[in-house]
């Protein structure tokens, strides 16, 4: 179908679904054993409802915002995903294009397929850049990876900590990996196995051993805001606050790691009251940040994450299967179609800015549906 046709998210991967070929299908689109956190992610956000409000001048709608102090046309963040060269030869470049004409910003995966280099030199000058960082068990690896990033003016640094190990995609599994890409090979060490799907063969070099106390290590090679990607309670928030970091994402990895875990939504209720009950902050605010990814696919469902205190609210496998069907073209009409809603969306609600999205424009207090 032509890209005229697609009006909404949903509709990118019911595209992607019968136009990619069946490996990266299966390795985009998988998640951990029955994928219950995969429908869970976003059956969370249907039990979250509005309470809009009327009679306000809602003429003109901002949804732009600020990011550790970078603008952006949006309350949303195109999120680390690897491998894209499995949908498309451009891989991460198409989502490096669309961010700079949309105005959004763009989490680098460290197991991107297009080397680091090349998506930074893509960007347009001064258009922000983050990096999701994959600890090597080798810590001058990561130390080399991370300064480098620095140097090359990324501005936030995402530490994935849900995945110690690789979850159980048993759709990615039933796929043999057998890309020989050279890149690839040298940032793992060659050392593979490519008998069980992308994701194992890609991902050995991750340590398992990763703590609290090696958070010290990562302030004392860099500068950039430090923020843990994967928080999946109130706790390990609280921990991350105390512990001087500039926010964490509450996600579950888009379902692809321990299946039964949360969806990010319902954990930023509870983070939201438990950091203000222990600590007295309220969110948003802008020394510790909430993000919230996983299921993801309508501008209401960003607002809502918004009204509950998220800061901004990442967005995965859409433009994935946005580039994989229509390349970067793909991108920027999922990019438009989100502003799109917004626009609607925050006009119906009675919210002209983001500022007036506020908790009360939410009744989430059927979020915990066990
Ligand atoms: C991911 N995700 C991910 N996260 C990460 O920290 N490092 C990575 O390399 C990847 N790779 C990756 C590949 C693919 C194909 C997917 C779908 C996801 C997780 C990602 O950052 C994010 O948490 C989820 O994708 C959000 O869920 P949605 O928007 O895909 O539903």
């Amino acid at each position: 179908p032509s890209l005229d046709a697609i009006l909404n998210l949903h509709d990118f991967e019911a595209v992607a679904k019968l136009v990619m070929p069946d490996k990266a299908w299966a390795y985009y689109s998988s998640a951990a054993d029955d994928e219950i956190t995969l429908r869970e992610n976003h059956a969370a956000y249907h039990r979250i409802w509005f309470r809009p409000r009327i009679m306000r001048d809602v003429t003109k709608v901002d949804f732009s915002t600020t990011i550790f102090g970078q603008k952006t046309s949006m309350p949303i963040y195109i999120t680390a995903t690897a491998l894209g060269k499995l949908g498309h030869p451009d891989g991460e470049l198409n989502l490096t294009r669309a961010a700079a004409k949309h105005g959004v910003v763009q989490m680098i995966p460290t197991l991107a397929s297009c080397a680091f280099d090349e998506i930074v030199d893509a960007a347009q000058p001064g258009q922000p850049q983050w990096m999701q960082l994959y600890v090597n068990m080798d810590r001058n690896a990561t130390r080399r990876v991370v300064q480098h990033a620095e140097k090359r003016g990324i501005k936030a640094l995402f530490i994935t900590v849900d995945a110690p190990q690789l979850g159980r995609r048993e759709k990615d599994m039933r796929q043999k990996y057998d890309a020989e890409d050279p890149a690839e090979q040298a940032r793992t060490g060659g050392d593979v196995d490519r008998t069980q799907g992308a994701a194992r063969a890609i991902s050995s070099f991750i340590d398992p051993g990763l703590c609290w106390k090696d958070l010290a290590w990562f302030k004392s090679i860099t500068n950039m805001p430090l923020i843990l990607k994967g928080v999946q309670c109130w706790e390990d928030a609280l921990e991350a606050y105390d512990q001087k970091l500039a926010g964490v994402v509450l996600s579950n990895h888009g379902g692809r790691q321990l299946d039964f875990a949360r969806s990010g939504i319902e954990i930023l209720v509870e983070v939201v009251t438990k950091l203000k009950e222990k600590r007295g902050i309220t969110f948003p605010n802008d020394k510790f940040l909430l993000f919230v990814d996983g299921g993801v696919r309508r501008a209401t469902d960003v607002l809502k994450a918004v009204a509950l205190g998220a800061t901004a609210v990442g967005i995965g496998r859409p433009f994935l299967y946005s580039f994989s069907a229509y390349g970067t073209e793909g991108v920027e009409k999922a990019l438009q179609i989100l502003k799109d809603e917004f626009e609607m969306n925050m006009r119906l609600l009675g919210a002209p800015t983001l500022k007036d999205v506020v908790p009360s424009m939410v009744d989430a207090s059927n979020v915990h549906s066990h």
